[in-house]
């Protein structure tokens, strides 16, 4: 028996009937919102992260001043490697940094794989105080990145257009990037698994540069991994899977222990439903830069969404994370057109 009030979320992840659909946004927390940026102000990045008080304090923001039907923990994907040992920056304006690459062998056995999931208490303590604070009034979503979106940022230690290096990796040292991987999935099941022991209704495993693979580099290097986190997770909470830029891979994925699949807005909704069989509930896909149009146009363009995904087996969403310059007003206007779809 659940005790949210709003629980839709979970029941579209079930594949319950539900009123209307939910809805969230990528990147919610933090970014746009003016009570993030006077906390940005105060702390540093990784002071808003390992404290539990300021990372509740920011998850719980979008649900007071957005109205979203989910909370998404205030943290990073990038914490899977700082707990593996690999030391992370986050510089203002340039995005996350990772001074010490991995190359070879030696790099990848002296990276921490036993009990690495415990150095990240500080998710745990947070997700139980946010989930105290939320007192049920809506689920609260836990998350990880995915294996190769994790090994592109410890291979190339930075953000990238083409992944090169990160590729070119894979391509010369096949199994030395599999080993990789493999440390990075085992890590990941047991850190998703303890952040379901602490309160996290689901988890969204973000592979947020899936797409920068060919369909069957994706079958190599991304895929196995996956499906072994959503294995692996399936007793615990339902798992959404978010392959961005991977639409090939729906039909394949859908048929995986996940509960759900986060699409881009590169992929119709009838195209995303053709391809999952109706099988799996889909989320996603609005152009975040969509919430820069004026408001009219964004609430019939949800509407239109709605319309095309139905309203079952769904979950409104943007296609990617919410940019910075989005007005608040906009993100709200997003969010209250799917309260007020009603079926045409
Ligand atoms: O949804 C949420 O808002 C929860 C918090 C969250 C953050 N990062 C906080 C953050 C989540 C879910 C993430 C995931 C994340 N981090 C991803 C996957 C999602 C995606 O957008 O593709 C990736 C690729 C990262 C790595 C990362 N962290 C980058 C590329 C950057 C810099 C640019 C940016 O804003 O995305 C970060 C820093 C970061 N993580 C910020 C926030 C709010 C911005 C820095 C700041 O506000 O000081």
């Amino acid at each position: 028996m659940s005790t949210l009030k709003n629980d839709l979320l979970l029941r579209a992840l079930r594949g319950e009937i539900v009123e209307r659909p939910p809805v969230w946004m990528m990147r919610q927390a933090g970014r746009y919102l003016p009570d993030y940026l006077k906390l940005k102000a105060k702390y540093d990045f990784f002071a808003r992260v390992q404290t539990p008080e300021l990372a509740t304090a920011i998850t719980l923001q979008p649900v007071d001043q957005v109205g979203v039907d989910a909370a998404i923990i205030f943290s990073d994907i990038l914490v899977i490697p700082q707990a593996m040992g690999v030391e992370v920056l986050m510089e203002e304006g340039k995005g996350p940094s990772l001074p010490k690459i991995i190359q070879t062998q030696q790099d990848i056995d002296a990276l921490i794989t036993e009990g690495a999931e415990e150095s990240l208490k500080y998710v745990y303590d947070a997700l139980s105080l946010t989930k105290k604070e939320l007192n049920g009034r809506v689920p609260l979503i836990g998350f990880a990145g995915a294996p190769w979106t994790i090994l592109c940022y410890m291979v190339e230690g930075k953000g990238s257009k083409t992944w090169d290096k990160a590729k070119q990796f894979a391509y010369t040292q096949p199994a030395l990037a599999h080993q990789l991987l493999q440390k990075i999935t085992n890590i990941t099941i047991q850190y998703l698994k303890l952040q379901a022991k602490a309160g996290a209704d689901t988890v969204q495993v973000f592979d947020s540069w899936a797409g920068s693979l060919s369909p069957a580099d994706f079958k190599t290097y991304a895929q196995p991994y996956l499906i072994q986190i959503a294995d692996a997770l399936k007793d615990d909470v339902p798992v959404i899977l978010f392959p961005k830029g991977s639409w090939y891979a729906l039909k394949d994925l859908s048929e995986s222990s996940a509960a759900g699949l986060g699409i881009d807005w590169c992929v119709s909704p009838q195209m995303a439903r053709e391809l999952t069989g109706n099988k799996i509930t889909l989320q996603g896909n609005f152009d975040p830069s969509m919430l820069l149009a004026p408001i009219p146009d964004i609430k019939k363009a949800v509407t239109e969404m709605i319309d095309a995904f139905g309203t079952q087996r769904y979950i409104a969403n943007l296609g990617h994370g919410i940019t910075p310059n989005v007005p608040v007003d906009h993100a709200r206007a997003f969010v209250d057109a799917v309260k007020e779809y009603r079926p045409r």
